[in-house]
Order: structure tokens, then C-alpha cells, then sequence
């Protein structure tokens, strides 16, 4: 039989490249840090029987029209809105990606934006750098105490679960969330409450953003809902930067309609060196590294190379995103 070939887009951690070559799959990397450009991703991608990608891969209508020979999708990441799921459906193109591994990590870093951003850290780091540590001042730069607060979190899954726990055993936060579908585990183990949108974003003092971006979530944090925001909270998203409009966070964090905003993803990525938002006391901005450790990135690619390999040994995939095509089969 002849081998598998499949292109890998970006520099992973070894344990796939391990995997599959023991699997007997032709491996080609891309050995440079950068992406590839469209064009780029389109000319090497080109006779490979499955890509293993990842968020900065754009896999789209003309990605797949181009690319004929590409049967299998797998993606290193749980986020899935670069890729045209609709079509790899319809092409009967499975796509696996890598859920729970990113899980306890990315909630780390929603659970320690709101700490920096509440104490406003990476303002008063920069204020040593500048030689401004003076003496002790008894009433300026205060930040906000988190202990018995509202925690709003908007998409209670997997790592919204995860951040409300640690909320909830470090601060005793009470726990209000929103969903597409009560979550009856998070509401027995932390006691939280299903709410509406509108009281959602009204009642939290940290609103913490966990859902995929899709079309309805699409900077949904917009103007109109900063505005029923309290003047006291605290927005944090670790999800998409697109889920927020970031024209209208700065404008609400410049005129106090919201206190603060811990973010790990930003609209565009990257940020640009001289966005406000670098240069607010009470705003934290990390470069996307949510799932960013040693572990799980070894378990992402983990994840993503068994996933290619039982499509191709055993014709399933244990992590999809499209079941209903290995249905079809
Ligand atoms: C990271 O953003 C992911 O989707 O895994």
C-alpha cells in the first residue's frame, strides 16, 4: 500500500512527527516559524493525502478547490473557525482537533489575567522599568479585590468549567453563566447559575468570554453590551479576539464604562505596538499562549497525530468535529 503523505504547516512539538513516522506515514514539515502565506499553504499542501494545521492556517472553499488530494483535516488547537467545516463536510473531509488538552491551561491564563488586570501588574512592572518606584503611596494605583465577586462566564464548556473552578476555590466567586445549553455538572459542583445575556453581562464583575467563534458570537462584546457592563468589571477573553469589538473596548475602557480587560487574544492578531490598549493602566495583553505549555502542546500534538492515524487505520477519529461524515462512510 502506499504511504500516507501529510504535510504538517508549522513547527510542532515532536511527539506527532514521532507518532506518525512509527504509524508509517510520510511526514513533510514546514521547517520555518513563520505561517505560510495562502499561496505558500496551497503549492506544498498539494499532493498530501491529510494536513495537520493549525489556527493560523487559512483551510477555506479555495484552500480545498485547490487542493484536491487532501482527505483528512487535522487540527492542532480546539478554536476551528479557520477552517471551512462546512465544506470539508460536504467534501466528506473529516477534521479532528484537540479538546481538553487545552482545557486547564488556557483557564491558567483567563484565571491569571484577572488577577494582573485586577491589581493592574504588567503597568506596575512597567513602572519600575521606567525608575517611577518611589516610595510607598498609600492611595494611588488601587486595584479591585476579587474574593466574593460575580463570575460571569459567557460559553461554560470545557475550559469555562475549568476557569470557574479555580475562580471558585481561590476567591469563592459566585458563578453566572450563559450557554447554548444549561450546564447541569457546573451547576451541582459550583453551584452555578444559568442567566440570560442581558443579566449576564449586567451582574458580573469579571465577564470571562469562553465560546467558539462563529457568526452569532462574532463581536458580540460590542458597544451595546460594554454598555450594560458594570463600571466596575473587569472583560476577559482567552476565546477569539473577534468575539470582541475592539474599536469599541478601548472607547469603553477610555471613558470608564468598564474598569478593565485581561486579553489573550486581540482583533487583528498580532497586536500592533502602538494600540491604547498597550498603554492602559488597568489592561493586561498577552500574545494568544492560552494552551501554551510544555505539556499540553505535547498532548495537542499528541492528540492531532493519533487523530490522522486511526482515520487511516481504523476509519475513525477520535476527536471530530464533523462526525456525521465518518457516519456517512
Ligand atoms: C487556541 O486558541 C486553540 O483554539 O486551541
Amino acid at each position: 500500500m502506499t504511504k500516507k503523505k501529510i504535510l504538517l504547516t508549522r513547527v510542532f512539538p515532536e511527539v506527532a512527527t514521532n507518532l506518525l513516522e512509527q504509524a508509517e506515514f510520510v511526514v513533510t514539515k514546514w521547517d520555518k516559524e513563520r505561517p505560510m502565506t495562502q499561496e505558500e499553504l496551497i503549492a506544498n499542501a498539494q499532493g498530501h493525502d491529510a494536513l495537520f494545521c493549525t489556527l493560523t492556517d487559512k483551510i477555506d472553499a479555495q484552500f480545498f478547490g485547490a487542493c484536491s488530494t487532501i482527505e483528512m483535516v487535522s487540527q492542532f488547537a480546539v478554536g476551528y473557525d479557520n477552517i471551512a467545516v462546512a465544506e470539508a463536510t460536504r467534501l466528506g473531509i473529516p477534521v479532528g482537533f484537540t479538546p481538553d488538552a487545552v482545557s486547564e491551561p488556557t483557564a491558567d491564563i483567563a484565571f491569571g489575567l484577572m488577577i494582573v488586570t485586577a491589581r493592574k501588574m504588567f503597568y506596575l512592572h512597567k513602572t519600575i522599568e521606567k525608575g517611577e518606584w518611589g516610595y510607598f503611596k498609600p492611595n494611588s494605583d488601587l486595584g479591585l479585590t476579587l474574593k466574593n465577586k460575580t463570575l460571569g462566564i459567557f460559553g461554560l464548556g470545557r475550559i469555562g468549567i475549568e476557569t470557574a473552578r479555580l475562580c471558585k476555590g481561590a476567591y469563592n466567586m459566585d458563578i453566572i453563566y450563559h450557554n447554548r445549553t444549561p450546564n447541569k455538572q457546573a451547576e451541582e459542583e459550583l453551584g452555578a447559575t444559568y442567566v440570560d445575556f442581558k443579566t449576564l453581562v449586567s451582574q458580573s464583575d469579571v465577564v470571562s468570554v469562553h465560546c467558539g467563534l462563529t457568526p452569532k458570537t462574532k463581536e458580540l462584546f460590542n458597544k451595546e453590551v460594554f454598555n450594560q457592563m458594570k463600571s466596575t468589571a473587569i472583560f476577559i477573553n482567552t476565546a477569539r479576539g473577534l468575539i470582541h469589538n475592539e474599536i469599541d473596548l478601548i472607547d469603553a475602557l477610555q471613558k470608564g464604562t468598564i474598569w478593565g480587560a485581561g486579553l489573550d487574544v486581540t482583533n487583528p492578531e498580532p497586536m500592533q505596538t502602538n494600540n491604547p490598549l498597550l498603554q492602559m493602566k488597568n489592561v493586561c495583553v498577552l500574545p494568544h499562549v492560552g494552551s501554551g505549555t510544555i505539556d499540553a502542546r505535547d498532548e495537542m500534538s499528541r492528540m492531532a497525530a493519533v487523530n490522522i492515524i486511526e482515520y487511516y487505520k481504523n476509519k475513525r477519529v477520535p476527536h471530530i468535529v464533523n462526525p456525521e461524515v465518518l457516519n456517512a462512510i
